[in-house]
């Protein structure tokens, strides 16, 4: 059988690195033929170990995507927009993480378990939803199946590794700081993050949202193909490193038991219900670090609207939000090629 070629772009990022990871945890359903490692020149000259092998870190430039099936961007906005059109005209399919190209028409927004349709023979460029976002997706898809939904109002805690590598060594900066007696100032965020809750994920917008809480709502009517769906969401970041939750409460077209609930969610590919208050177990951040599922718990009946739940979603937003959905992307075309 033939083996997919690979580069990743931005590879010893957060992001990056965990792609590899998972190409390695998923190597049986891509195998892998030649590999190419690329980022900004400050990495360039480094080594990053896959599948037992040492490879050079190369800088990108627009040679990289020679002879490739599959091109990860792992970057920011401006490097994928202009890469990931070189990496397709190159005859690579590129799979980009950034926001750049998510909200264009013609590009598909995928998450393999809720709408591999969006991909067909013809697609060169896919984008892969926001980290937030795919955990919500996860979750909505089999209750919008099931009975339909109305409206979504989701709460988020999103962890630190969300805002990229420099984010986390200013979390680990503040809480040195922070034990030897001292404050530093705030590394990666308007306020400090170690000790605190930051209502603002990434920039603030003219209505008063910010830019992740737009992507929550924009990217979920595509991903559900609701144009108009009714949603609105609070994104705070938290001083956790992996894994992002979200309090979820979802009005749906019928009622719907809390019971039946768990067993739409459970037969989702990708979900995983752990939902035992009486064990005291449910979601949590470090339950859902290193893994590809996201953990659904906390499933309730709203108290005055039967036909209102109320749902607390996690997933590790390098996992699922990130990597593992991107691979899943390849390996869904891998396997329609083969
Ligand atoms: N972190 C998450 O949970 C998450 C989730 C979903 C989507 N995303 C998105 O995924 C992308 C990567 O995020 P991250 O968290 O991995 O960020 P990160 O840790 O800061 O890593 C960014 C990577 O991009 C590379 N890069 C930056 N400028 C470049 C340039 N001009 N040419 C080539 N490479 C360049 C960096 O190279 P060097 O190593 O050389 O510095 C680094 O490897 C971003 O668009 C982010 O919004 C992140």
């Amino acid at each position: 059988m033939r083996k997919a070629n690979v580069v990743i772009a931005g590879a010893p990022g957060l992001v990056g690195l965990q792609i590899a990871r998972v190409l390695e945890d998923h190597r049986d359903l891509l195998p892998l033929g030649k590999v190419r490692l690329v980022a900004s020149g400050r990495s360039a000259g480094q080594e990053l170990s896959l599948l037992g092998r040492a490879y050079p870190v190369e800088a990108l430039g627009e040679d990289a995507f020679e002879d490739m099936d599959f091109a990860f961007f792992a970057t920011p906005n401006d490097v994928s927009a202009k890469y990931a059109p070189i990496a397709a005209a190159a005859g690579a399919v590129a799979i980009d993480k950034s926001s750049f190209f998510r909200m264009q028409e013609e590009i598909p927004l995928v998450v393999p378990e809720v709408n591999p349709g969006a991909i067909t023979s013809q697609t060169k460029i896919i984008a892969s939803p926001n980290c937030s976002t795919i955990q919500l997706v996860m979750a909505l898809a089999p209750l919008e199946r099931a009975v339909g939904i109305e409206r979504v109002l989701v709460s988020t805690y999103q962890s630190v590794s969300g805002s990229g590598r420099e984010a986390l060594e200013g979390l680990e900066a503040e809480a040195q700081a922070y034990a030897g007696g001292e404050e530093i100032p705030p590394q990666a965020y308007a306020q400090p993050i170690h000790m605190n809750v930051l209502a603002q994920c990434d920039s603030f917008l003219p209505d008063g949202f910010t830019k992740e809480e737009r992507k929550l709502r924009l990217e979920t009517r595509k991903i559900l193909s609701r144009p108009s769906l009714r949603i609105a969401a609070t994104a705070a970041r938290v001083p956790v490193r992996i894994s992002h939750s979200e309090a979820v409460t979802v009005e749906l077209r019928h009622p719907l038991k809390a019971d039946e609930a768990r067993r739409l969610l459970a037969a989702q590919p990708g979900v995983r219900v752990v939902d035992d208050p009486d064990q005291g177990l449910y979601p949590t951040a470090r339950m859902a670090e290193g893994i590809d599922d996201v953990l659904v718990g906390r499933v309730r009946e709203d108290p005055d609207e039967p036909s209102v739940l109320h749902l607390f979603v996690v997933a590790d937003n390098l996992r699922k939000g990130a990597a593992t959905n991107a691979v899943q992307i390849a390996e869904a075309i891998w396997q329609s090629r083969q």
